[in-house]
């Protein structure tokens, strides 16, 4: 697979290569100060849910991986049928690096590479702020059966797809296992 490359504020933001794999599992320990997000990682890669395009690492100009975030596959159905959905989990930014819109910026690059393989519907697990402003929604979320559905304003949801959420009447969202063992 080629690497795609996004020139942001001083930063490289790219898909990953075989390299980051290792950097990214300790940038996921570092920042969440625990396994179970770089576990989570890693078990997505490893069970089949993986999409190399859909994980990326934002890159100093001293080569240092200092943010990354992933997108996965999961199920989507409503009342209409099958919806193409992904869900952004684990985003993270390494402490001396925060607040310098590299989670905004690593959310917009996976948007774009969301758009491109035509995902319709992205679920995200978050505190609101960062990510409003990307447009998901909590409000959206409630509308979703899932897993997530008591985790109040943090569960939000961004469609790509005009309506394929707001115009239904029903939907639901199925994580897959790695989420499920991640949380228990
Ligand atoms: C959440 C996280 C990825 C944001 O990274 P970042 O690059 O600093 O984010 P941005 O610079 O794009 O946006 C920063 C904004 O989010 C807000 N923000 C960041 N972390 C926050 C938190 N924990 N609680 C509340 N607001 C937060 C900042 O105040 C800032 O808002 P402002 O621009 O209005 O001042 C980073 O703080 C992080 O890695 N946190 C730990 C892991 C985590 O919670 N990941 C998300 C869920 S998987």
């Amino acid at each position: 697979m080629t690497t795609k490359t996004w020139k942001y504020d001083g930063f490289v933001i790219r898909t990953e290569t075989a390299e980051d794999i290792a950097k990214i599992r300790q940038l996921n320990k570092d920042v969440f100060g625990q396994e179970n997000e770089a576990r989570l990682v890693d078990q997505l890669r490893d069970g089949g849910h993986f999409i190399p395009q859909m994980s990326l690492v934002a890159v100093s100009a001293q080569g240092e991986v200092t943010g990354h975030i992933l997108l996965s596959e999961i199920t989507g159905l409503t009342d209409k049928g099958p919806v193409k959905t992904g869900a952004i989990a684990p985003g993270a930014v390494a402490k001396q690096h925060r607040s310098l819109k590299l989670a905004k910026g690593l959310a917009d690059c996976l948007l774009e590479q969301a758009r491109l393989l035509e995902f319709e519907l992205i679920m995200l697990l978050a505190r609101p702020r960062v990510y409003n402003r990307l447009g998901f929604s909590a409000e959206l979320a409630r509308k979703i059966e899932s897993v997530y559905s008591d985790a109040g304003d943090a569960f939000q949801a961004l469609e790509l797809k005009q309506g394929v959420i707001s115009e239904t009447a029903w939907a639901r969202v199925t994580y897959t296992a790695p989420f499920v063992e991640c949380d228990g």
